[in-house]
């Protein structure tokens, strides 16, 4: 059998989208073990998904550190404890600094509640609804520099109906990130992703022109 991605998961609240990628690497959607699951947040639910899971989990507060550079060491080197070879942001409330991004270049992906570039940051899905958008969504993509700017992998489109409010955008975006992380994982682990600059292809992937969405729906 191929040799498993070594995932870590960085995460730190409910742990939803930890427990998609716990459940596809269990179910054989992705070809990776999660080797490490990292929370800042000492009462995070995705600590008790991944105890739960029986993986192995580390709580690093980062209220115990005067620097946030001293708090990326110490995740950096729980990573490398672990021989992690993908960092998978999964609500990770962080912000990731350069010598941690040079500690594993090209490896750390996030995911994002919004149709990047538009709504980077935070409490985005209400700020999709106060805009008017008529869609939003959710983004995978490479972690850089920036706040939500690295290349994309894949994008999943929701319409944001007259009737919404925070709540219920933001568990439809949920529903759809619980379909495209593990996707974007499993891509990243059968060494599919080829990026070039801004641009990320999955090699051998077929795309569909005529996937268009309309919202409101026209008339006919
Ligand atoms: C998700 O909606 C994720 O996209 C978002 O936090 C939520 C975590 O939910 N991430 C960010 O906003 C990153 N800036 P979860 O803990 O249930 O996976």
């Amino acid at each position: 059998m191929a040799k498993k991605l070594r995932i870590g998961v960085l995460a730190s609240g409910g742990g939803t989208n930890l427990q998609s990628i716990i459940d596809g690497c269990t179910n054989g959607d992705i070809d990776g073990q999660i080797v490490v699951v990292i929370s800042n947040n000492p009462e995070a639910g995705a600590l008790n998904r991944a105890t739960n899971a029986g993986l192995t989990t580390e709580c690093i507060n980062h209220r115990n550190f005067s620097q946030r550079q001293l708090f990326d060491n110490a995740v950096v080197q729980k990573l490398l404890d672990n021989r992690v070879e993908l960092v998978v942001l999964a609500g990770f409330m962080r912000i990731i600094g350069q010598q941690f991004l040079d500690a594993f270049p090209g490896r750390i992906i996030n995911i994002h509640p919004a149709l990047l570039p538009a709504f980077p940051g935070l409490h985005v899905q209400q700020k999709a609804i106060d805009y008017g958008a008529r869609f939003s969504g959710c983004t995978v993509h490479f972690v850089d520099g920036g706040v939500d700017t690295g290349p994309i992998i894949i994008q999943a489109v929701v319409p944001i109906l007259d009737t919404d409010n925070d709540d219920t955008l933001s568990a439809r975006i949920l529903d759809q990130e619980h379909k495209i992380y593990p996707q974007a994982i499993q891509w990243f682990a059968q060494g599919k992703l080829k990026v070039d600059g801004r641009k990320v292809s999955i090699i051998g992937h077929t795309q569909k022109p005529d996937a268009v969405l309309i919202n409101p729906p026209l008339n006919s």
